[in-house]
């Protein structure tokens, strides 16, 4: 047993003010799906530690206290271990062990990147973001600078997936799907 979807976005809702770090954690939920439907496993377990995985940022944010610290909120809360555990593994001191945990961290930071490239287009349109812009921005070490670069690349190694064939068109692929629960959709334009 574990959280239903609908209890993950509630402790989202009450942990998390940020609009910004709500559809951060939704981006990583998507992206996370999509990887669950790639290696045939179940896209609500691989969401669900998405959806979750940054919830005690607002309440512990530096890397001495998040994840760590939100681990035992979680477990009260009724997480089940093994999610609990991939939440800890997208920490500095995690181990990342299956391939859920690799995934998580290998979306994590790029979702970001992603998103700063459909909101510097002039529509704010994630639809109309091709992997081609992403990787002419990510050649732009000042733009976005805070996404490490280094991280996704590691990511892509540990998952054992090609960054620019396969991965970053996955993960832009399913924020697009979901564009408007994102609020890329133009919205903001
Ligand atoms: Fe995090
Ligand atoms: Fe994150």
């Amino acid at each position: 047993m574990t959280l239903t979807r609908q209890q993950a976005w509630d402790i989202v809702c009450e942990f998390v003010q940020s609009d910004s770090l709500r559809k951060h954690m939704l981006s990583v939920e998507f992206a996370m799906r999509a990887y669950a439907e790639h290696y045939g496993e179940d896209p609500d377990s691989w969401g669900l530690v998405g959806l979750l995985h940054d919830f005690d940022w607002e309440i512990h944010p530096s890397l001495e206290q998040h994840p760590i610290d939100g681990a035992p909120i979680l477990r009260e809360r009724g997480l089940a271990e093994e999610d609990v555990r991939t939440i800890l593994s997208h920490g500095p001191l995690g181990e990342r062990l299956t391939t859920r945990d690799k995934a998580l961290y290998a979306v994590d930071e790029l979702t970001g990147l992603i998103t700063a490239v459909a909101l510097v287009r002039p529509t704010k349109d994630i639809r109309e973001v091709k992997v081609k812009s992403i990787r002419k921005k990510w050649r732009d070490k000042s733009f976005a600078a805070g996404v490490d670069r280094e991280d996704i690349e590691q990511g892509c190694a540990a998952l054992g997936v090609e960054l620019w064939d396969f991965h970053v068109p996955l993960v832009l692929k399913a924020m697009q799907d979901h564009a408007a629960e994102l609020g890329l959709d133009g919205r903001m334009a």
